[in-house]
């Protein structure tokens, strides 16, 4: 796949089939995820890979937790407000994507339901979250999310789709406890990934970008 192809063409998937991803096909996106840039090359990114019965087993905590709508306490801080511009674009991508889905905008029940499939990592068969050692700066955050898009980059040049969940990061501990990790690890972001499924309704949604001269400015 051309490079500029693969980056049109990529998107979320949220909808995803049961086929397993073989070992041998994630070590390889996971390889290539490594050859991304970082800071005076430190590469500070860390990733557990759930499958499986493990996967089966987090995904009922996290989803049981989320049910009970237990606050998020998420290690990276969202905004109190998002600038106007900012949160126009959000609202806009959550009412085209309702739309599609054919969700109106007071039924709260359908949404909920929506906001609960991060939960069940949208049917991939396998997630993947990322840390951080907490020891370290914003700079080393960049870093890892230059190692996000070389992960979704190579996983869709290989059939596979991702969804990048900050979601998943709703309730760190309890992933921590999980997986036998120290408080040490921050967990900076989610990822389920496998063979997209080309039925699911949550997959005709295709999200829009601003034009390059609304974020550019020119100094000639
Ligand atoms: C840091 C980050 C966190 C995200 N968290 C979620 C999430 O929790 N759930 C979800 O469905 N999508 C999530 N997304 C996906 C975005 O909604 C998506 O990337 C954006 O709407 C653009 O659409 P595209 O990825 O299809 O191009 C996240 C993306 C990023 C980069």
């Amino acid at each position: 796949m051309d490079l500029s192809e693969g980056i049109e063409s990529r998107r979320s998937v949220r909808g995803f089939k049961s086929t397993p991803v073989a070992e041998e096909t994630l070590r390889r996106i996971l390889q290539l995820a490594s050859c991304s840039p970082s800071y005076t090359n430190t590469q500070p990114w860390e990733v557990a890979v759930v499958s499986g019965e493990r996967r089966d087993a987090l995904s009922r905590i996290l989803f049981d937790l989320a049910s009970a709508s237990v606050p998020s306490s998420s290690e990276i801080p969202v905004p109190a407000q998002w600038p106007a511009e900012l949160a126009s674009r959000a609202s806009e991508h959550n009412a085209r994507r309702f739309r599609v889905l054919e969700v109106e905008r007071d039924d709260a029940s359908s949404r909920n339901e929506l906001r609960l499939l991060n939960y069940r990592f949208f049917g991939a068969p396998c997630v993947l979250f990322l840390f951080l050692d907490s020891s370290l700066s914003p700079w080393s955050i960049f870093d890892m999310g230059l190692f996000t898009q070389t992960l979704a980059l190579a996983a869709h040049a290989r059939g596979l789709g991702t969804c990048l969940q900050a979601s998943l990061t709703h309730y760190p501990d309890a992933v921590r406890d999980f997986l036998g990790l120290p408080s040490s690890k921050k967990l900076m972001l989610g990822i389920s990934l496998g063979y997209p499924d080309p039925q699911a309704k949550l997959n005709s949604y295709q999200s829009s970008r601003t034009k390059v001269d609304d974020f550019v400015k020119w100094y000639r």
